[in-house]
C-alpha cells in the first residue's frame, strides 16, 4: 500500500470508529461531555470594553477565514470585507497568489472601493482619482506637478497578513504581523481539513447577514446539537438527532459527529462492516470565529465576525461549496435545482428559526439584573470556543 493510501484507509476507519460512538451515545441517550459546566454573566455580549479586546486580541491576532478561494478564482478579482478593524480588500494577483489589503486611499481616506465584489484591473479613488495597482502600489497622482514631491512607494495601499490553504482565503486583522495557518490549525486540524480537498470544490451560494446580534450568540448557535428538537421541530429535527456528539478537542479547533435521523435503521441492527458516514453530519470549529459542516454530498462554511464598534451587533455569512455537476454526475440543470432548493432551506431556517431566538437571547442580555448563565457539561463544542476566546483574552503579551 502506497503511504498515500494508508492514510486513507487509516482516516476511513477512524471515522466509522467516531461514528459508530455517536450511534451508541443515540442508543444510551447519551452523549460526550465537558468536565464540568461553566457560568457566564450577560456582560460578555453587550461590553463595548471586551468587545474592543476581541478585535484586538482575536481578530487582530489570528487567522481567520474570510472567503473560499473560488470567490475571487482569477487575475483581477476582488471582494471588498467589513473586517472588525479594518475594512479590506482582498485581490487575486497576476502570479495567482491574493493580497489582503486596506480598503482606503492614502490621499485623504476615500474608500476606494465599495462594490462587494468584482474585477478590477485597478483601484481608482472616486475623490481625486489616485489609482493603485492590485497589488496596492500608489501609480498615480492626478496633477502630480502640483502636488508637490512625494515618495509614492511609501503611500501604496497597507498591505494585511493574508494567506491561502485548504482553499480558504485567511486574514489577520492587522498590518506588521506574521501569518502561519497551519500553526494556529495546529497538526491534527491541520491535517483533517487537507484529507478534504476543500480548494477543489466551488462556492456557488455566500449571503451575509448584518445583525443586531453579538457575534459570538451566534457563534454559539452553529456549535449547539442541544437546541435542533426545540428551535426547529418541523425543519433541522427531522434531519437531525438533538443533544448526541461525538467530540474530539483540539485546543483551539474541534471536530464533533451528530447522527442524521437515517441513521435510526441501525439502531436494532448492527451494522458490521458496512459504512455509516452517508449517517452523519460532521461539524468542525475552526477557532476563532468558523464552524464547517462536512454533509455527506457537499460543505457549508459559516462565519461570524463582530461589528467595528457595537457589542450588540455582528455579522454572519454563509458560504454553500459543492462538486461541479460534471463531478457529481448530475446534469446541470438538475444540478442548479439541486442546490437551490438547498439553499432556500437553509436561508429559511436561518431567518424564520434561527435569527428571531437569537435576536431575543440579545434582547435577554440587556436585563441589567439578569443573573448569572450556564453552559452545560453536553455543550461541549460551545465550551471550547468560551476556552480558546478565555485563552487569547486573558494573554495580553503581544
Ligand atoms: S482621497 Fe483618494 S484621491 Fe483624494
Ligand atoms: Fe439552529
Amino acid at each position: 500500500m502506497t503511504e498515500a493510501a494508508q492514510r486513507d484507509t487509516e482516516i476511513a476507519v477512524d471515522r466509522e470508529a467516531r461514528i459508530r460512538r455517536a450511534l451508541e451515545h443515540l442508543k444510551n441517550d447519551t452523549t460526550d461531555q465537558f468536565d464540568a459546566p461553566t457560568y457566564f454573566m450577560p456582560d460578555e455580549f453587550t461590553d463595548p470594553e471586551l468587545a474592543e479586546r476581541e478585535r484586538e486580541l482575536v481578530f487582530g491576532r489570528v487567522p481567520s477565514i474570510v472567503a473560499h478561494s473560488s470567490e475571487i478564482a482569477n487575475t483581477y478579482d476582488f471582494k471588498a470585507i467589513r473586517m472588525p478593524r479594518n475594512n479590506i480588500i482582498i485581490s487575486r494577483q497576476r502570479d495567482g497568489s491574493v493580497k489582503a489589503l486596506v480598503n482606503l486611499c492614502r490621499h485623504r481616506g476615500a474608500l476606494l472601493e465599495n462594490e462587494e465584489c468584482g474585477k478590477r484591473r485597478l483601484f481608482s479613488c472616486p475623490y481625486h482619482r489616485w489609482s493603485y495597482d492590485i497589488d496596492g502600489t500608489l501609480r498615480t497622482i492626478t496633477r502630480e506637478t502640483t502636488v508637490g514631491e512625494l515618495d509614492k512607494s511609501e503611500l501604496g495601499m497597507v498591505e494585511l497578513p493574508c494567506e491561502e490553504r485548504h482553499g480558504f482565503i485567511w486574514v489577520i486583522d492587522r498590518a506588521g504581523v506574521e501569518i502561519d495557518v497551519a500553526k494556529w490549525l495546529g497538526p491534527e486540524m491541520d491535517a483533517i481539513l487537507s484529507t478534504y480537498d476543500l480548494a477543489g470544490l466551488n462556492c456557488i451560494r455566500m449571503e451575509a447577514f448584518d445583525e443586531p446580534i453579538n457575534w459570538k450568540i451566534m457563534q454559539d448557535a452553529f456549535l449547539d446539537g442541544y437546541h435542533i428538537q426545540y428551535a426547529h421541530p418541523n425543519t433541522a429535527a427531522k434531519h437531525i438527532h438533538t443533544n448526541v456528539m461525538a467530540f474530539e478537542d483540539f485546543g483551539n479547533h474541534c471536530r464533533f459527529v451528530a447522527p442524521r435521523k437515517t441513521i435510526d435503521r441501525w439502531l436494532e441492527e448492527d451494522p458490521g462492516e458496512n459504512s455509516l458516514v452517508d449517517y452523519v453530519t460532521e461539524t468542525h470549529f475552526l477557532g476563532p470565529n468558523v464552524t464547517l459542516l462536512k454533509q455527506p454530498d457537499h460543505f457549508q462554511l459559516l462565519t461570524f465576525r463582530p461589528h467595528p464598534a457595537s457589542p450588540t451587533h455582528g455579522v454572519m455569512e454563509m458560504r454553500l461549496m459543492v462538486r461541479s455537476a460534471e463531478e457529481m454526475g448530475l446534469e446541470q440543470e438538475r444540478w442548479e435545482r439541486l442546490w437551490e432548493k438547498n439553499w432556500q432551506i437553509l436561508l429559511a431556517v436561518l431567518r424564520q428559526e434561527d435569527f428571531p431566538v437569537l435576536r431575543d437571547s440579545q434582547l435577554g442580555m440587556s436585563s441589567q439584573s439578569a443573573g448569572r448563565m450556564v453552559l452545560g457539561r453536553n455543550e461541549v463544542a460551545n465550551q471550547l470556543f468560551r476556552r480558546m476566546l478565555a485563552e487569547l483574552l486573558a494573554d495580553d503579551a503581544s
